[in-house]
C-alpha cells in the first residue's frame, strides 16, 4: 500500500507541475489587450506617433496624454490644432521632447498672411528658445522706413483700400521698440519661426518670408518621460491625471523590466504558484460543474 501511495503523490505532483507550467506559458503568450491597442499609431505618411502623442480616431482615450491628441490630414499628415489653426507635425525629436510643425496656412497659402495669432497658453507646449516672430501687419497708413520690412504685395488690395501692408522681425520682447502706432496699422498678427543656431538677423531677411514660414518651429513639450518604459519594450498611456506604463503582459508600475526581471525570481514564483493552488478549487468548480455543496 505505501509504495502506491508514493506512486499515486507523485502523479498528482508532476500533474500540478505540467498544469502549472501550461498556466505559465498561458500567461506569457497572451499579449495585454492594452498594451496592443495602444501601439504607436500614424496617418500614413510614416511618422509614428508614440507618448504622449494619439490619434483619437485610431485609439482609446487611456493609450495617451489627453492633451496631445492629433488628427490627420487628407494628405496623411499629422495635424497639431492650436490657437484655431492647424500645424502639420513635421518631425517629432522625442529625445528632447520637441517638435517641428508648420501651418497649414504657410504651405497652401502663396499670400500667408491670413495667419492667426498662436497663443500657447493652457497648452502644454511652449517656444523653442531660438524661435522669433514674425509679424504681419495689416492696412498701414505707411510703411516704416527705420528697420527692415517685407512688402507684402499680394495682400494689398487697392480697391478695397487696404493700406500697405508688411511684416517684420521681431525677437522676443522687442515688439515696444517697433514704432507702429495704433492709427499706422490696423492690426497685426505674430507667426513663430524658428531661429538656426547661428544665423543671423541679417540672414533671416535675405530670405524670403513665405519660405522661412514654410521651415516651421520647434514646439518643446512638458509631459512625464516615457522613454525608460519604451526602452524596455513597453508603452505609455495615461489614466486619471497619471502616466500608465503597459507592457505585453500588462500593466507595470515603471517599465516593463521591473516585473520581467522578479517573474524568474524564486520568491515571487513560490507566491504565484501559492495563487495558482488556492485558486485550483475555483478552476476545478468553472470547467466540471462541481456541485455545490452549503
Ligand atoms: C483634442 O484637442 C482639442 C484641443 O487641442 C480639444 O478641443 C478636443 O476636445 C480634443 N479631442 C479629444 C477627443 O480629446
Ligand atoms: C531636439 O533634437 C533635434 C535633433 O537632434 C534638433 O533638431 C532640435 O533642434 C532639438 N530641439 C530643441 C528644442 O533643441
Ligand atoms: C480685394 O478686394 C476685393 C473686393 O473687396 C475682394 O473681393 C478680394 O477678395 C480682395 N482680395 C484680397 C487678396 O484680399
Ligand atoms: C483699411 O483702413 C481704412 C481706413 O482706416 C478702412 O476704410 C478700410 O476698410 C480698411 N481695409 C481693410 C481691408 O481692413
Ligand atoms: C516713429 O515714427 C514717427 C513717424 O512715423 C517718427 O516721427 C518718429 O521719429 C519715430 N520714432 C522713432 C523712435 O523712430
Ligand atoms: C496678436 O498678438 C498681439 C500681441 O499679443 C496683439 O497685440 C494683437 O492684437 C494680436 N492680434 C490679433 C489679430 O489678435
Ligand atoms: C510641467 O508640467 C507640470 C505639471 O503637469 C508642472 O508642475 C511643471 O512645472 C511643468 N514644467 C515646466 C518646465 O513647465
Ligand atoms: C526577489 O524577491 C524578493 C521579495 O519580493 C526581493 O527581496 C529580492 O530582492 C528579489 N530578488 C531579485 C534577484 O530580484
Amino acid at each position: 500500500m505505501g509504495c502506491c501511495n508514493i506512486i499515486m503523490v507523485e502523479e498528482l505532483l508532476s500533474l500540478l507541475v505540467l498544469t502549472a507550467t501550461a498556466f505559465l506559458t498561458h500567461t506569457a503568450l497572451e499579449i495585454d489587450s492594452q498594451y496592443e491597442t495602444c501601439k504607436p499609431p500614424d496617418c500614413g505618411n510614416g511618422l509614428t506617433m508614440s507618448y504622449p502623442f494619439w490619434i483619437p480616431q485610431q485609439q482609446e482615450s487611456y493609450c495617451r496624454h489627453p492633451n496631445f491628441n492629433i488628427t490627420c490630414s487628407n494628405n496623411n499628415e499629422p495635424i497639431l490644432r492650436m490657437s484655431n489653426d492647424d500645424y502639420i507635425i513635421r518631425n517629432i525629436f522625442y529625445k528632447n521632447q520637441s517638435l517641428l510643425v508648420t501651418n497649414t496656412g504657410a504651405l497652401s497659402d502663396i499670400c500667408p498672411t491670413h495667419l492667426h495669432n498662436l497663443t500657447l497658453v493652457d497648452t502644454l507646449f511652449k517656444f523653442s528658445p531660438n524661435h522669433a516672430n514674425l509679424l504681419f501687419f495689416n492696412n498701414c497708413t505707411l510703411t516704416p522706413t527705420d528697420y527692415f520690412t517685407y512688402q507684402i504685395p499680394c495682400a494689398s488690395n487697392i480697391s478695397s483700400n487696404s493700406g500697405y501692408p508688411f511684416a517684420t522681425f521681431v525677437h522676443e520682447g522687442g515688439l515696444q521698440y517697433l514704432n507702429i502706432s495704433s492709427k499706422q496699422c490696423e492690426s497685426f498678427v505674430g507667426a513663430p519661426v524658428e531661429v538656426a543656431d547661428g544665423v543671423t538677423y541679417e540672414d533671416m531677411i535675405k530670405m524670403d518670408y513665405p519660405e522661412i514660414l514654410k521651415k516651421g518651429f520647434l514646439l518643446e513639450w512638458n509631459a512625464s518621460h516615457c522613454s525608460e518604459c519604451e526602452g524596455s519594450g513597453g508603452r505609455c498611456g495615461f489614466q486619471k491625471n497619471n502616466i500608465i506604463y503597459f507592457c505585453y503582459d500588462g500593466p507595470h508600475p515603471k517599465n516593463c523590466n521591473h516585473k520581467i526581471s522578479s517573474v524568474s525570481n524564486a520568491s515571487h514564483n513560490h507566491n504565484f504558484l501559492n495563487k495558482l493552488y488556492l485558486n485550483f478549487p475555483k478552476l476545478l468548480k468553472a470547467s466540471s460543474k462541481v456541485p455545490q455543496f452549503g
